[in-house]
């Protein structure tokens, strides 16, 4: 009366399902299997039948016996019958097809959820690396770092540390054009300055580790340093000396050039302006007069 009650085994239906669809894969190689060995026999049967038994012994296709043919037309439709197996699974029937697709579906919309979560935790540890930072600072590369400079037509810039020439108009346009900016120097332009010029902010670039500077002054070791010292600024200038000119015109944007019509005895110097990098943009003249010793053109070329 209380005996137990018959168990009976439980299998989901997913799982049955998957017991039923493995059963018709391994029915679907077995015809292949039969189909492949029925290929041989038949092929053999064929070459026989011409060679031996001499059916259609003078029946030839473009100069070769028939059964050649045969055997290559039915080699066509076992590759035909391996490709449906294999690849379209086509002789699984409609319904499976469109039950795999969704089943795929599904699981690229976990794996998608999944990633999105794996996302948003990793999120801020992106935001902090250095990787992130770097190309996120090409992308939004926003600033024109602008090279200006006093060149003689020699490309002489400097004596003894010292510039050659006084001419009141370059440095009012200078005083202008840099007012309210970064400006970046080599450690000697640095130290031939009286004092350090008022409204701007001035990033030294030496290699020496302990140098010392007056309050407000950046100090750092490398162009690059200097460059990302000054990021918040749309527009940081390179202001010299030779030595700093060189390796600025390889990643400058824009150059604003005084040119002294003149040649002159020099120590430091402007390297020559690639006219195939450079585009000139702009040309004015200032002639010789009571202020001016020399004649010059302010110049701007930028990058093409
Ligand atoms: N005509 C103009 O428009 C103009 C403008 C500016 C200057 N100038 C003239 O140019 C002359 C000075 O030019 P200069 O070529 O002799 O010197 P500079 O370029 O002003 O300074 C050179 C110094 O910068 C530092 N430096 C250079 N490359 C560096 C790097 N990659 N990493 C770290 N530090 C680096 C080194 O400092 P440490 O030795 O401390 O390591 C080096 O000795 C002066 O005569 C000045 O009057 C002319």
């Amino acid at each position: 009366m209380f005996g137990k009650k018959k168990e009976s085994p439980q299998i989901d239906k997913e799982q049955l399902e998957l017991i039923q669809n493995a059963q018709k894969r391994i029915k679907q190689k077995k015809r292949l299997y039969i189909h492949f060995v029925l290929f041989l026999i038949g092929s053999l049967f064929l070459i026989l039948a011409n060679t031996v038994l001499e059916i259609g012994k003078n029946f030839t296709l473009f100069g070769k016996e028939w059964f050649l043919f045969a055997i290559l037309i039915w080699l066509f439709f076992f590759i035909y019958h391996i490709f449906n197996v294999f690849v379209t699974h086509k002789f699984m029937g409609k319904v499976w097809e469109q039950k795999q697709l969704d089943k795929l579906m599904v699981q690229q919309k976990l794996r998608i959820e999944q990633l999105k979560n794996e996302l948003k935790k990793e999120a801020p540890h992106i935001a902090e690396s250095e990787h992130y930072n770097e190309s996120l600072n090409k992308k939004e590369k926003t600033s024109e770092l602008t090279v200006i400079v006093a060149a003689a037509e020699n490309n002489a810039i400097g004596k003894d540390n010292k510039l050659i020439w006084h001419l009141s108009d370059d440095l009012k346009r200078f005083k202008s054009l840099t007012n309210g900016h970064h400006i970046i120097m080599g450690r000697k332009t640095f130290e031939s300055f009286p004092k350090p010029l008022p409204n701007r902010t001035h990033i030294v670039i030496t290699r020496q580790s302990d140098y010392k500077a007056p309050e407000g002054v950046i100090v750092v070791n490398s162009l690059e340093d200097a460059i990302s010292a000054a990021k918040s600024d749309p527009q940081p200038f390179i202001i010299g000396g030779g030595e700093i000119y060189k390796q600025a015109l390889l990643i400058a944007d824009k150059i604003e050039l005084t040119r002294v019509h003149e040649n002159f005895e020099a120590d430091a110097f402007f390297p020559e302006i690639d006219t195939s990098t450079w585009k000139e943009t702009s040309n004015t003249l200032h002639s010789k007069d009571e202020n001016h010793n020399y004649e010059f053109s302010f110049l701007t070329y930028e990058r093409k």
